[in-house]
């Protein structure tokens, strides 16, 4: 099982978009995908059918989830949901090396029922973000085209490189120029910027500002799902996006 983590220090910068629509587009490719909320919810409630036992928490302590065989038909791919707590927000009090070696083992007992496990992140520096971190095989990070998140991407920098000495295997799969407005002058101009500053660290993607994303992930489906004509860029982007994450995680699609 691949471990793939959605990370960035700011809110509200298309994560949890990105981290539905990677699982989404993994399990139309025939894999088995684990999901696992480790922020308040959102992805929670997208993914809510395909929860099952046990909750995001108990994989950073003695607990863990029980190893529930995935349930794949004829072939096709499917997706589970580790669902987020309120205890998660306890976990502060764990000493990171402990909520690390915890929450690798729980990943360990995991792994042989999945191909791509998919760890949403919450904002800010979190433990159980930093354990996921040291465990996983790659980490992308969405960055909104403002000010505030552009100053982000150095942080999100030093937060990748830190876990990397822990974790060598961490690749670094870039930023995601996420709910871009194509339409504003300011809002390209930074993405020109940026990419002249960062261009080694760039996903070649652009994930566009579009009302369909949102109203999909409301409904729980993929944007690409959505009878619309509005939403046949946005599900071209996000389709784009999985297929660049699966790519470059190594896992066969
Ligand atoms: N590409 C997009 N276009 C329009 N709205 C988006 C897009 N991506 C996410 N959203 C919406 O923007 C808000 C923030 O996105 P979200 O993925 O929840 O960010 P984060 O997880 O970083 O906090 C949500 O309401 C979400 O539905
Ligand atoms: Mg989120």
């Amino acid at each position: 099982m691949k471990v793939l983590v959605v990370a960035q220090g700011k809110g509200g910068v298309g994560k949890t978009a990105s981290a539905a629509h990677i699982a989404f587009y993994a399990r139309e490719a025939g894999l088995r995908v684990l999901v696992i909320d480790l922020d308040t919810g959102d992805l929670t409630r997208t993914l809510a059918e395909y929860q099952i036992d046990g909750v995001a928490s108990s994989l950073f302590t003695q607990a863990g989830v029980s190893c529930l065989a995935a349930k794949q038909e004829d072939g096709s791919g499917c997706l589970a949901l580790v669902p987020a707590d309120n205890l998660l927000a306890n976990l502060v009090f764990l000493p990171l090396e402990q909520a690390q070696q915890q929450f690798e083992q729980s990943l360990g007992r995991l792994a042989a029922e999945y191909d791509l496990c998919v760890i949403d992140t919450a904002p800010g520096l979190g433990i159980a973000k930093a354990a996921a971190l040291h465990v996983a095989d790659a980490v992308i990070s969405p960055v909104e085209m403002e000010a505030y998140s552009i100053e982000g991407i150095k942080q999100t920098m030093i937060t990748v490189l830190n876990a990397r000495q822990k974790n060598p295997k961490l690749s670094f799969l870039g930023i995601l120029p996420s709910r871009v407005d194509t339409r504003s002058p300011r809002q390209m101009a930074n993405l020109n910027q940026v990419r002249e500053a960062h261009s080694a660290l760039m996903a070649p993607l652009v994930i566009g500002l579009r009302s369909s994303v949102a109203e999909a992930l409301a409904h729980g489906m993929p944007v690409w799902k959505l009878r619309k004509t509005s939403a046949r860029a946005a599900g071209a982007e996000m389709r784009a996006l999985g297929s660049y994450v699966l790519s470059k995680v190594g896992v066969a699609q």
